[in-house]
């Protein structure tokens, strides 16, 4: 029997940090043994926001670097970047045709970007799901391993699929957000203002290329409170962000003795934060090591990248060629 498709993408618009790590990349990994999966850097993307390209090729390299760092296996994967796929522009071109103005302008992450650079409303940016949508749709991905911010862009992904299959015939398949566990994960950043994000917030996202000391730094300053007046209480979100990352770091043991102290109401939450920076510490640096090794590879990169990309074409223009046959455009 085939394995299913898998697919999922990051943009290289800065450096990547721990809700990257946790909410999409160690799903790839754990995806990689069991399905057959597409891994790419989203440079076509990155373009909507960061037009000027003098760091992209740096912020690609990093990304592939990254993420073989936190254990990709580039044999067992495809691992490309997208503008090496052309195939991908074609299906955009199409699926642009099944996108409606109105449902675009209310994507919340175009409301975002309005507000971000109104000087900037590009129609690329109007556009980012329908091109997402062909990113996925393109290999006939069936599972999309991100995190939660991305769950609208999925279920966009999905109507535009189901709309081409209406009017061109059955093609497409229905691709869902993926997450090992229950829900989509959504790491918030350290002082509890929204997310962790790879250029706004700097210095309460921890980066895959922090520093150790710097690593302190922010954990020591994460948000905190005076601790719960109640046995058992209820913890506030950027208090269980805390736990997420501690979760997501330490022995069972450790996050055992923390719970227990904050239901007891003698949590000292500078020892928890000392203990999660030590162990965030040793959880960052053999990557952050890895992934500077490998950069500095170019050759090697370079091999990555160019085998990824010849995968990734044969997939896709098996694609199109169905894509096409259904629209009646194979003359
Ligand atoms: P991007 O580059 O913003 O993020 C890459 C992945 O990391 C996840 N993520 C988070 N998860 C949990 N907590 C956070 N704080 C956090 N920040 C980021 C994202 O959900 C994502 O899975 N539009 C996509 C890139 C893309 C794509 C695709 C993804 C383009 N085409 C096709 C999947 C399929 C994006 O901007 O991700």
């Amino acid at each position: 029997m085939s394995k299913e498709v898998v697919l999922s993408g990051i943009r290289p618009t800065g450096f990547l940090h721990l809700g990257n790590y946790f909410g999409a990349m160690r799903n790839y990994v754990r995806m990689q043994d069991e399905y057959n999966c597409y891994f790419f850097v989203a440079n076509w993307h990155a373009l909507t926001t960061h037009p000027d390209t003098k760091e992209l090729q740096n912020s690609v390299h990093r990304v592939i670097a990254e993420n073989i760092a936190c254990g990709l296996d580039y044999q067992k994967v495809s691992l490309y970047v997208q503008s090496d796929v052309p195939e991908i522009a074609e299906l955009y071109l199409y699926l642009n045709t099944m996108a409606y103005k109105g449902e675009l302008e209310k994507t919340t992450t175009f409301k975002d970007k309005v507000r971000q650079q109104p000087d900037n409303v590009n129609a690329g940016l109007l556009t980012y799901p329908v091109l997402m949508a062909a990113d996925i749709l393109i290999h006939r991905a069936l599972k999309v391993p991100v995190g939660k911010d991305q769950e609208q862009h999925l279920e966009m992904a999905r109507n535009f699929a189901e709309r081409f299959n209406h009017r061109y015939g059955d093609v497409l398949p229905s691709p869902q957000a993926f997450n090992f566990g229950s829900e989509l994960v959504k790491i918030m950043s350290l002082d509890g203002n929204g997310k962790m994000s790879k250029s706004e917030n700097q210095m309460n996202t921890l980066y895959l290329a922090d520093d150790d000391d710097l690593i302190r730094k922010k954990i020591m300053k994460a948000k905190t409170d005076s601790g719960p007046t109640q046995p058992n209480s209820f913890k506030p979100d950027y208090i269980e962000n805390i736990f997420t990352l501690l979760k997501l770091v330490s022995d069972q043991t450790v996050v055992n003795k923390f719970e227990t102290d904050f239901n007891n109401c003698v949590i000292r939450y500078g020892d928890l934060k000392k203990q999660l920076a030590e162990d965030m510490v040793n959880f960052i640096k053999p990557i952050r090591e890895q992934a500077a090794d490998i950069q500095s590879n170019k050759a090697l990169l370079s091999k990555i990248i160019h085998q990824g990309a010849e995968k990734a074409r044969a997939s896709a223009s098996a694609t199109l060629t169905e894509v096409r046959k259904a629209m009646r455009l194979n003359y």
